[in-house]
């Protein structure tokens, strides 16, 4: 921990937790919220990959606003649900009003002084406001998003974004993630990774493990000096 100087987290799923997307779902689809929510980030994240394994003159990249759209879209055909534009629109808001985990702040707090900051695939227009409405914004130094990449996560174009704003090698950087395959990409760019396993799941085996795998972010938290 003392070789750390400063800390990059992801914000869904590992700031703030998706899952509040499911609540809103439920009420705009009663008994199908949980896997409506579950099928649109599934498809939220896999179009991120597809779009930038595909990135090409004839085929740009969506921002992450756009492409959370176009996969609500595919969720709710997926699950024949007819949603109304105020339906639509409450679902999309939805990520601009996450709920952070119960440990976030207090985890955020006990890193400093040193700098924390966020690396999402989230739009700026996203987290601004995200951060802004929740009990984080005191401990959030900085927010970087993927659009200054051109690219999602995991290209190293995204992680090399960190590396260039806080100016430290890669291994002085302590990564943290909750999604498994977000961290491996962190740790292919060099950064020292903190995987969030919250559900007790296999480590990816697509790439090298992470360096540390916590059960929580109060984990963390209890491993800072
Ligand atoms: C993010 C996604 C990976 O915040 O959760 O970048």
């Amino acid at each position: 921990m003392n070789a750390i100087s400063a800390f990059v987290f992801d914000a869904y799923g590992t700031l703030f937790d998706v899952n509040s997307v499911a609540a809103t779902a439920e009420a705009v689809a009663p008994r199908q919220g949980g896997f409506l929510s579950q099928v649109w980030r599934t498809k939220q994240l896999e179009y991120s990959w597809l779009q930038s394994i595909m990135l090409s003159p004839a085929a740009p990249r969506d921002d992450f606003a756009a492409l959370t759209e176009k996969a609500l879209d595919y969720a709710l055909s997926q699950l024949t649900i007819h949603a109304d534009a105020a339906a639509r629109t409450r679902l999309l808001d939805a990520w601009l009003g996450l709920a952070p985990f119960a440990d976030a702040a207090d985890a955020l707090a006990s890193l400093a002084p040193r700098p924390r900051w966020i690396l999402s695939n989230g739009t700026r227009a996203m987290l601004e406001p995200l951060v802004a409405q929740s009990s984080l914004v005191a401990h959030v130094d900085g927010l970087m998003s993927v659009d200054d990449a051109g690219i999602y996560k995991p290209s190293p174009r995204v992680y090399q974004l960190a590396v260039d704003r806080l100016g430290l090698a890669p291994g002085k950087i302590g990564f943290v993630s909750a999604n498994g395959w977000d961290a491996a990409g962190a740790k292919a760019s060099g950064f020292t990774t903190f995987w969030i396993n919250r559900n007790g799941l296999p480590v990816e085996r697509h790439a090298a493990a992470p360096d540390y795998v916590l059960g929580s972010l109060a984990e963390l938290a209890a491993l800072a000096p």
